[in-house]
């Protein structure tokens, strides 16, 4: 990133501090004052009384929040980690998986699989599509021997926006004894998942997303069904044993040295989501989720997701014909310092994505939309400038869903 960022406002030359970036990504996001300042506390003893008392107050805000009475194990990795963890904990090789995929990242699950030789099914989704719980459940009511041990799938397929009904795709399974292994890395704290209620076996979340702390942390509920099948696996594994992690939590401990200082951030952004309230922050996930919209529709872009199954964390927005997404995410990072995300896969180039998850206030997101619309203008889409900011501002003062605007 340039530090020196030049822009002009009426002729004259100016230049804007790096620091001051707006950070609309879907992970990393940005980091409260008070969790930076928690996070810059000094080292202690991580087998001690106070990392103790810390990991357990944690522990029981991330129930909370997961809506789950299941242990909870933290390892420091990316969320990756925990996603790997899963499969080697739970699978053995030659055991089965249902692997649904509608985006990069349930093919990452699929990836996962093979690299510990276990067998796969899979259903694929178009990237933009939802998965269709009736799909699963044909799938495994197919499965009559029962060789299918867990289905992977994602809540919220962060590269495509799109949210999959995880309610329904656990009811799905009806009395088929898989377990339902969820990539809830971008969607804990964003949209409803209700754990136990849900019969979620194993859930896994990473700190960088609505955590609102840095990368490093992956956390992984996991069910007492999904421990007995921890006890049967086979598998190798070393660093994210669950059998071993689960014993050193017993003393308040993790096996290996924690990102401490993560561990702080993790402590005090849990006392400010507790402090918000559950119900609020998944309200104001969905109003930002509006917002965005209702700004990108306005503007006469077309988004990746339908309404009906997009994401409160992230909205993807189809480049206009002809324009490279590349060159708009460039653009809005050059001339405004906002920073926004690309398309993976088939996908880049030709959508760029907006987060709006975490520690963010609907005016920054008035401010990328009218960045967004100033660098399409400059590239030359005819835009009506300002019709996004106003369908935007529409919602921040009456709170309306965007179909309800009229522009
Ligand atoms: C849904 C989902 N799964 C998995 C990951 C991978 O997490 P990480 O990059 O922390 O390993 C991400 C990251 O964006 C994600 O959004």
């Amino acid at each position: 990133m340039k530090q020196n960022l030049k822009f002009t406002l009426r002729g004259e030359n100016f230049s804007t501090m790096w620091e001051k970036q707006i950070l609309l990504l879907p992970g990393p996001t940005q980091i409260p004052p008070r969790v930076m300042r928690a996070m810059s506390r000094e080292q202690i003893n991580h087998r001690g009384p106070v990392a103790r008392k810390i990991l357990f107050e944690i522990i029981e805000g991330i129930k909370e929040i997961m809506r789950t009475e299941n242990d909870i194990l933290i390892f420091t990795s990316s969320g990756t980690g925990g996603m790997e963890a899963a499969v080697a904990n739970i699978m053995s090789p030659g055991d089965k998986a249902l692997v649904v995929s509608n985006g990069a990242f349930g093919d990452r699950f699929k990836k996962l699989c093979q690299a510990f030789n276990i067998e796969m099914d899979v259903i694929d989704y178009p990237w933009g599509e939802v998965v269709d719980p009736q799909n699963i459940e044909d799938h495994l009511k197919n499965d009559h021997g029962h060789k299918i041990k867990a289905v992977f799938v994602q809540h919220n397929e962060t590269s495509t926006g799109v949210l999959n009904d995880m309610e329904a795709i656990s009811k799905a399974r009806g009395e088929h004894p898989a377990l339902l292994v969820v990539d809830a890395i971008s969607s804990l704290a964003a949209a409803e998942l209700q754990v136990d209620k849900w019969g979620l076996d194993v859930v896994i979340s990473g700190s960088q997303k609505a955590f609102m702390i840095p990368p490093g942390l992956s956390v992984v509920s996991i069910s007492p069904r999904a421990w007995e099948a921890v006890k049967r696996c086979t598998n190798s594994r070393f660093y994210f044993d669950f059998t071993l992690a689960g014993e050193y939590l017993e003393l308040g401990q993790t096996p290996f040295t924690p990102a401490l200082s993560l561990l702080y951030g993790l402590q005090e952004s849990l006392k400010m989501m507790r402090d918000e309230g559950l119900e609020n922050i998944l309200k104001r996930h969905s109003q930002y989720r509006n917002i965005v919209r209702a700004a990108v529709n306005a503007l006469g872009l077309e988004m990746l997701a339908r309404e009906e199954i997009s994401s409160p964390a992230v909205t993807a927005v189809k480049a206009p014909e002809g324009m490279n997404a590349g060159d708009i995410i460039n653009g809005m990072l050059e001339d405004y310092n906002v920073v926004i995300a690309g398309g993976q896969g088939n996908l880049r180039g030709k959508i760029f994505r907006i987060g709006h998850l975490g520690y963010m206030d609907p005016l920054e997101l008035v401010a990328g939309i009218s960045a967004l619309e100033s660098v399409l203008s400059s590239l030359g889409q005819p835009v009506d400038m300002g019709k996004g900011v106003t369908a935007a501002m529409k919602i921040i003062k009456g709170g309306k869903s965007c179909e309800s605007i009229d522009n």
